[in-house]
């Protein structure tokens, strides 16, 4: 147990869509468990308006609100790593694709998001199949790349060890019939989870609000993740201990 490291994992935040509620628990609990690694799983932004082909309610979210709550989280939360999802490559992407204006704002955006994970000494990750925020050497953290109800299972196949993943927003778990261990976790989210693009949508059902905590070997492939999850009564059980 002595090299044991305590880790959290904080999915799907979406900026000035996070659900409130769920960060306050997460803080309080990260105040008594005192994780080591305090990694953001991806989408710690919306960024509604950067959508390629973002509809006119989408465009007329505030980018200025969305990356300010984003920025607080990452200071509020003490991130230690972060893997981008791919609400959060928008801007870089906006800036690479389009001109004029538009251009010149994304590219303000990425340098105030460069300037604070600089100096909140944040390791980040890029959104791509071959950047995982590693765990010791048994454990890892992906923002995911797979959609419907079979995500789980298609992370565990495609990597090696344990997996934790969110971008589905809901809870999910996988252990391949391997020889290797492969197994992945789909966390659930801590945004608001009625969003407008999600009213039209039977997977929104399965949305859950979670993160995930447990400790990590640095120098073995030894690990345990637990699921946090919000009770239907608003209460959570972390670590043992009621939160609400
Ligand atoms: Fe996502």
């Amino acid at each position: 147990m002595n090299d044991m490291k305590r880790f959290i994992v904080l999915p799907d935040l979406h900026g000035e869509c996070a659900d409130q509620e769920a960060v306050r628990v997460a803080l309080d609990f990260i105040a008594d468990f005192e994780p080591h690694e305090r990694v953001i799983g991806g989408d710690l932004f919306d960024f509604a308006p950067f959508r390629k082909g973002a509809d006119e309610s989408e465009k007329r979210a505030s980018i200025a609100a969305d990356l300010e709550a984003g920025l607080d989280l990452l200071r509020r939360f003490q991130a230690t790593q972060w893997t981008f999802g791919n609400h959060d490559i928008r801007p870089w992407r906006m800036r690479d694709e389009s001109s004029g204006a538009m251009r010149d704002y994304a590219d303000i955006v990425c340098k105030q998001i460069e300037d604070a994970t600089r100096r909140a000494g944040c390791k980040t990750y890029g959104y791509r199949i071959d950047q995982r925020c590693q765990l010791g050497p048994g454990l890892s953290v992906i923002h995911g790349f797979a959609h419907g109800m079979y995500t789980a299972r298609a992370t565990a196949d495609a990597y090696p060890g344990g997996t934790i993943a969110g971008h589905v927003h809901s809870i999910q778990y996988h252990r391949a019939a391997s020889f290797d261990i492969r197994e992945c976790w789909l966390i659930g989210c801590m945004r608001h989870p009625f969003a407008p693009f999600n009213q039209t949508r039977l997977a929104t059902f399965r949305h859950s609000i979670g993160f995930a905590y447990g400790w990590y070997s640095e120098t073995s492939p030894n690990y345990t993740v637990h699921q946090a999850q919000r009770m239907a009564n608003g209460a959570w059980i972390l670590n043992g201990k009621e939160y609400r």
